[in-house]
């Protein structure tokens, strides 16, 4: 299969493009480079063992967007870019509605003119809203989230709802983390870290002095949140089942990508202490507003309809995610 990728570099889809050339697939991407360096192409290139075409283009600018559909022929596209904080979201609600809303729709315009038979989304448990009780199924009603960045995800899973020209598929990602094992591809966000395991990696790094755990008063048995962390690479091979699916069965479809088990914070510090024999400095905070206490998956769906399971398990999430941060030293100019 021809597959276009759009934030190529970018953490998740870096690693499902190592997986769908492995498989076989001829990939193009396209970045706008805003949450990476241009050397991640470099590297990816290496990881894959061969040259990737990666267009440097914004999906908003739709002008040069349409060159590159006019120039290459797709069968499948596979939509990754967006901007993912919270907290920024809250802080910059425009330039999310903006950029997810707004590159999407222009890439839809491009797979309705230029007749791309598959559109694969990377949406998120976001969705799945407080009244839910988990583990969270896809039949689930899903709720307008709370945040700006979970509202772009739910509004542009609606827009693909409403589409008749391609099968679509959408990926809910619970909490990707880990990193391949080449050590030349992993997550590395610009700037202070948002999410719970970049932040442990900065603490035993040295960049941060602590980590803030966000309430210890939940209902939970430890009192911190519970998450279903799956391992990126795991993440990545569901993308590669998910094309298989959409077209032998020529149908559109949401899939919940996770493990289905449910790691505190609490036990996910632990964890990655005595994997890589660290300590790791923390304190407990306030509660995070909009944090449910437990965000964990059903992924019997995806299990039986896509023959995929999560393989990897917490030790070894913990242990690529140390493991990339030692290897990326090499990277840091
Ligand atoms: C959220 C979204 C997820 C999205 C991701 C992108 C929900 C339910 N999930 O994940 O779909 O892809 O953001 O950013 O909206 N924590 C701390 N201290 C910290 C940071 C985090 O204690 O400094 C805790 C949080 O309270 C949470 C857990 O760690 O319980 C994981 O947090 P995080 O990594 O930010 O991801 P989610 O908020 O679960």
């Amino acid at each position: 299969m021809e597959v276009f990728v759009t934030g190529a570099c970018g953490y998740i889809a870096s690693h499902t493009i190592v997986e769908l050339v492995e498989a076989g697939h001829n990939i193009v991407g396209v970045d706008n480079f805003s949450n990476c360096s241009k050397d991640v192409a470099q590297r990816l290139r290496k990881a894959c063992g061969r040259f990737i075409k990666i267009y440097d283009c914004d999906l908003r600018d739709e002008y040069s967007l349409s060159n590159i559909f006019q120039y290459e022929r797709f069968d499948s596209v596979m939509h990754f870019a967006g901007l993912k904080s919270i907290r920024e979201s809250y802080k910059y609600p425009l330039e999310y509605y903006d950029n997810n809303i707004k590159g999407t729709l222009n890439l839809l315009k491009m797979v309705e003119k230029f007749g791309v038979e598959n559109f694969i989304f990377s949406s998120s448990a976001s969705v799945y809203g407080f009244d839910s009780t988990p583990p969270f199924k896809e039949s689930y009603h899903v709720n307008l989230p709370v945040h700006p960045y979970g509202k772009t995800k739910y509004m542009i899973e609606q827009m693909i709802f409403d589409l008749k020209f391609t099968t679509s598929i959408i990926l809910r990602y619970f909490n990707p983390v880990g990193a391949s094992s080449s050590g030349l591809i992993g997550e590395n966000p610009k700037g202070v870290p948002n999410n719970l395991m970049p932040i442990i990696v900065s603490v035993a790094a040295g960049r941060l002095d602590k980590l803030t755990i966000f309430g210890n008063d939940y209902d939970t048995p430890d009192g911190t949140c519970i998450r279903d962390y799956i391992h990126v690479v795991d993440l990545a091979n569901g993308h590669l089942r998910a094309l298989d699916f959409a077209f032998r069965n020529q149908k559109s479809e949401v899939f919940n990508l996770g493990t289905g088990k449910g790691t505190s914070v609490l036990e996910l510090v632990k964890t990655f202490e005595k994997v890589n024999n660290l300590k790791i400095n923390y304190e407990f905070g306030e509660r995070r507003d909009g944090d449910l206490p437990v965000c964990v998956s059903c992924c019997k769906k995806a299990n039986d309809k896509l023959k995929w399971n999560a393989k990897l398990g917490l030790e070894d999430m913990c242990k690529s995610a140390w493991d990339w941060e030692l290897n990326m030293k090499n990277f840091r100019v």
